[in-house]
């Protein structure tokens, strides 16, 4: 907190000594190479928003962005890493809905979501679908809620931990079962697919980012998307409210940030930056073939995702607590 403290003063300082003029620093930035932490190993949705997103930043900001995969303790891990990183522009983190669901799964958070980072924009918002092992015996939804119960000793459900899309999906999905399942936690859900792919696990809930080219491959089996209306890029794939399951649909919704006190001038250069990347049509195509879409540019902004989280904690909250299931 010091650092920063001195981060902000001396920017403040610099302000007062040459007028308007932007701290010496974020006049030049950036002046070397980005990293983007991702909180989930390499090969999950996160990780796949990120690289495009990545990509497409480093062209606008002329300096290569780098992705850094930080995975454990369903997101927290990488999470806490930017949050005490130095808030000079060169530690960003791309976190999901987790950002606010953590807020209340974990008792002893080590950052309050709130407060610990400085908000850039809101990038996607991505579908949630529940897939199974291809041999998997149930053949819709429907019989996979018969089949789970019958054998809620023996199936094995695959999530990226405690406050991961994957693990809440799998909350809300056991909740409206009424039937607990063993689960098996992974740092990502690209390794948990690499599992499910195997064999080794029974089925997920993961985001279509993670889980078209395996539906479309017929590597998995898919029973439903938890959305309100079909997908366009999975017309063939009901919603899980035609397959019978009620509840609230929801969408993995994504943020990237920077550590609080963060000069605001880097904050908005990398904003732009962000938006440029949005609009980028190689980015359009590759997140329309997976099933999402970038937000607005108007959502790709500090106001907006600040929003985000504050609001997503406040409606996730009683959810959670009706789940009583919590992480220490
Ligand atoms: C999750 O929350 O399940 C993550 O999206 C998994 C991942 O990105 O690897």
């Amino acid at each position: 907190m010091f650092k920063r403290l001195l981060a902000s003063l001396a920017g403040a300082a610099f302000i007062g000594a040459v007028g308007a003029g932007l701290p010496a620093q974020a006049q030049d930035y950036p002046t070397g190479p980005i990293t983007v932490v991702v909180p989930f190993s390499a090969g999950g949705p996160t990780d796949t928003v990120t690289r495009l997103v990545a990509e497409s930043m480093s062209k606008s900001l002329g300096q290569q962005v780098i992705v850094e995969n930080v995975g454990g303790a369903g997101g927290t891990l990488g999470a806490a890493r930017v949050a005490k990183a130095e808030p000079d522009g060169y530690t960003l983190l791309l976190h999901h809905i987790g950002m606010a669901t953590s807020a209340t799964l974990y008792r002893k958070l080590p950052y309050d979501p709130k407060a610990a980072f400085a908000p850039i924009g809101l990038v996607t918002e991505v579908p949630m679908v529940l897939v199974a092992r291809k041999d998997f015996p149930p053949n819709n939804l429907q019989e996979l809620i018969t089949y789970v119960k019958e054998h809620k000793d023996e199936v094995t459900y695959a999530n990226a931990g405690i406050g991961a899309a994957s693990h809440l999906c799998g909350m809300l999905f056991m909740q409206a079962i009424e039937t607990p399942l063993t689960t098996v936690p992974y740092k990502g859900t690209g390794p948990a697919m690499t599992d499910l792919l195997g064999g080794q696990v029974d089925f997920l809930c993961d985001q279509t980012t993670n889980t078209t080219n395996q539906i479309k491959a017929g590597e998995v089996k898919a029973y439903g998307v938890f959305a309100d209306q079909r997908l366009a890029n999975l017309p063939d794939l009901p919603t899980v409210k035609e397959g019978g399951l009620e509840g609230q649909s929801f969408a993995i919704w994504h943020g990237l940030y920077a550590p609080a006190g963060t000069p605001e001038p880097i904050v908005n250069k990398l904003s732009e930056a962000l938006k440029a990347a949005l609009a980028d049509q190689t980015v359009i195509d590759r997140f329309a073939e997976l099933g999402t879409a970038p937000v607005p540019a108007d959502q790709a902004t500090p106001a907006a995702l600040q929003q985000k989280v504050t609001s997503e904690i406040d409606r996730w909250k009683p959810v959670i607590e009706a789940a009583g299931e919590y992480a220490d």
